[in-house]
């Protein structure tokens, strides 16, 4: 009924639920469904899931309980980052400048514009090189007096490119500046260490990594303030009101567990499957295809290639009729037939900009799926130049 008998390889869209994350989940519906703000039994209960469900992403990021905010999605950590920063730094008279860069994914992007052009913040926006790496020389050159926010992914939702947000973090620091990173795609391959890593905020979206939609994270350091975006029953520290989700918090620590006790065995199991994938893809196209973003710095799941002269929409549609599930770059952009803005940061020609593919393994692909994937590519490809020829 829901099209499961296909090659799933758009795992930066979003991952399946891990069973084990729905079973943590359920009981939280079924029996502990209290509302963890009540003084009664079944409010502590509910409390006290909650605060253990912080207490464990908390573990992970080697952070503290009270540093992690449980929000609604990975846009909505990336909204209260900027907003709560450059609202409350405007409030305390510290600064209204921040810095971000062209790559990032549109939670970032219209927010910051947003805070341009209607609250009358000064945001720059940096390029990026032509494997979609934001320079350090860039970040340096950008920073004003009264600048008090950076903001750099970690990896890129369309191209994989990795950035070097330890650099890009400290150089914040060695001028009093804030450092916030979206840490969407990079959630579960990275290892996290907040007491030892730069970063100031981060944002974390559980579905990418075998958890519920539904609920976001955005780790936010001790002594950083944020003016919330929303006012209401003083949850999540005043920063995020409304009844808390106990059990999609439960599923996101369940969830962020997993994916670090897995990272390491995973690792390998991606990189054999990604590096072949490119390999194979870039010798049947020849110089009909490129590889996108950074050949070696990119999330070891992530494959992001151009095809000259096509549209990455067609090639989809072929390849859903083969059963094959993958991407034109970012989910949110499936249906716009627009060229990509990112790969046109890149520097690349219009030739390749509406010919972006991505494909994004996880834990169940394996090397049948890679075959499968050339193989109905191969077809799309051929198929798509006779039509092209045909009406040209
Ligand atoms: C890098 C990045 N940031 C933010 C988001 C938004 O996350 P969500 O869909 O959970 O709001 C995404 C989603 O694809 C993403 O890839």
């Amino acid at each position: 009924m829901f099209g499961t008998k296909n090659i799933y390889l758009d795992h930066s869209a979003t991952t399946p639920v891990r069973p084990e994350v729905v079973d943590a989940m359920l009981p939280h519906w079924l029996e502990g469904w209290g509302n963890p703000s009540s003084i009664h039994q079944q409010g502590r209960s509910a409390q006290r899931a909650l605060e253990a469900a912080r207490r464990s992403v908390a573990k992970q990021l080697n952070a503290r309980s009270k540093e992690i905010i449980f929000t609604g999605c990975g846009s909505e950590s990336d909204n209260l980052a900027l907003r709560g920063v450059m609202m409350a730094a405007r409030a305390e008279g510290r600064g209204d400048h921040m810095i971000t860069s062209c790559i990032e994914h549109k939670a970032i992007l219209d927010t910051a514009k947003q805070l341009q052009d209607v609250y009358d913040f000064a945001v720059t926006i940096l390029p990026v090189d032509e494997y979609g790496r934001v320079r350090l020389a860039d970040v340096e050159q950008a920073i004003r007096p009264n600048t008090v926010l950076i903001s750099i992914m970690a990896a890129s939702n369309e191209v994989g490119t990795v950035q070097d947000i330890e650099a890009i973090g400290r150089l914040a620091h060695d001028h009093d500046i804030l450092f916030h990173t979206d840490a969407v795609q990079a959630a579960s391959s990275a290892a996290w260490d907040m007491q030892a890593q730069p970063i100031d905020l981060m944002s974390l979206a559980p579905h990418k990594f075998n958890g519920p939609k539904g609920v976001g994270i955005l780790y936010k350091r001790d002594g950083v303030t944020l003016t919330p975006s929303m006012t209401g029953g003083g949850q999540e520290n005043g920063l995020r009101p409304g009844t808390s989700n106990v059990a999609f918090a439960v599923g996101a620590a369940k969830a962020l567990e997993i994916a670090q006790a897995e990272r390491e065995a995973r690792h390998s199991h991606y990189l054999e499957l990604r590096d072949s994938m490119i390999e194979r893809t870039l010798d049947a196209f020849g110089d009909d295809c490129i590889l996108t973003g950074h050949p070696t710095d990119r999330l070891p799941f992530h494959v992001s290639i151009a095809l000259r002269g096509l549209r990455g929409n067609d090639l989809l549609m072929h390849l859903d009729l083969a059963g094959i599930s993958a991407s034109s770059g970012s989910a949110c952009s499936v249906g716009n037939p627009e060229p990509s803005a990112i790969l046109q940061a890149l520097g690349l020609g219009d030739e390749w900009t509406t010919g972006g593919l991505r494909f994004s393994f996880g834990c169940d692909n394996s090397l049948a799926d890679v075959d499968a994937a050339i193989e109905a590519l191969t077809k799309a490809v051929t198929n798509l130049k006779e039509i092209t020829a045909k009406y040209q």
